[in-house]
């Protein structure tokens, strides 16, 4: 049964009921299949998404500019020093004028206060492109790539390793919420938010699933079916670089560490990475690294929530 999302933002993947994340990947292996055959699908002909970066991105940028243009609409980049927001002009204003002239806006940000009120204060669909909290886009594509390569998703168990970032909280709500089980190994510190951990676990309920969260790499990896990295400094967490390096050594994901997978795990990382750092080449560009089909995977996901909310 298919649910109508239009006119809705996707701020989180929290806020999308199961049946929306289905339609969203349902969607998506029927763009992808388009794609494939060279079948046109233009739904959004005529209508323009703005895009807001405030962060540098490549796959983020360039998935969402060729997406629209494909849907039939066009992209409007709107770089770090573009708007009047960096000279102090309010969120609320930019959402209520933005929406005068667009259909859609897409915004990579810092703060993540700041995408909720675009979307609180724009009569248009806000989609986030990442802030420091959280990367929908992100994790939604991943669950297409996780069936995609693996058939199913319920009961598959899925370990992040690495920062409690915003690729870990998205990651956590995704695979929570469709019935996967969730491992997190993350240094004493690092540990994601406790409300994301919260509601993952409120998400685990409904389907007897677990999520965990340990300091322990070893213990997270443990039966793995999928195996998730991320980089160790964010951005916007330059400074920090080194510092981190030392402490996260150990949670490097490399030929050692995977051994404590399931025999045929999947890696997934939502790049850009560190070869050498949160992973080594041997796994990354290793036969069980889906990352590139992943990150095309992007193009297919996000043309699809598209589809569905513009
Ligand atoms: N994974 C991801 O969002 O990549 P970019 O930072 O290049 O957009
Ligand atoms: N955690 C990373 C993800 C990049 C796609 C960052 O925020 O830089």
């Amino acid at each position: 049964m298919s649910v109508s999302m239009k006119g809705k933002s996707l701020v989180s993947v929290h806020d999308l009921t199961i049946e929306e994340v289905w339609q969203i990947l349902e969607l998506t292996r029927a763009v992808k299949e388009k794609n494939l055959v060279g079948e046109p699908y233009r739904p959004l002909e005529g209508k323009t998404l703005g895009m807001i970066f405030a962060k540098p991105s490549t796959r983020t940028r360039v998935s969402f500019e060729v997406g629209i243009y494909q849907l039939g609409g066009v992209g409007l980049y709107l770089g770090p020093k573009d708007l009047q927001l960096n000279r102090g002009e309010t969120i609320s204003d930019t959402a209520r004028v933005l929406s005068r002239y667009l259909d859609g806006i897409m915004i990579r940000t810092f703060s993540h206060q700041d995408v909720v009120d675009l979307a609180r204060f724009g009569s248009i669909p806000v989609i986030n492109g990442l802030t420091d909290l959280l990367h929908p886009c992100q994790a939604l594509t991943d669950l297409y790539t996780i069936l995609e390569k693996r058939g199913k998703l319920e009961g598959l168990k899925l370990t992040y390793v690495g920062d409690g970032n915003n690729m870990a909280h998205s990651l956590m709500h995704a695979a929570s919420k469709i019935g996967m089980h969730v491992a997190v190994g993350a240094p004493k510190g690092y540990e994601p938010a406790k409300e994301i951990v919260e509601n993952s676990k409120k998400n685990a309920a409904f389907w007897g699933t677990d999520v965990v969260v340990t300091n322990d790499p070893v213990e997270a990896v443990r039966d793995a079916d999928v195996i998730y990295g991320d980089v160790w400094a964010s951005m916007g967490q330059e400074a920090e670089a080194d510092e981190r390096k030392k402490l996260f050594e150990p949670f490097q994901i490399n030929a050692e560490l995977v051994k404590r997978a399931k025999d045929d795990y999947t890696f997934l990382h939502c790049l850009p990475a560190h070869r050498g750092e949160e992973v080594t080449a041997e796994i990354i560009d290793g036969p069980h690294s889906v990352v590139f089909d992943e990150a095309e995977n992007r193009l297919h996901t996000q043309k699809a929530i598209m589809a569905l909310l513009m």
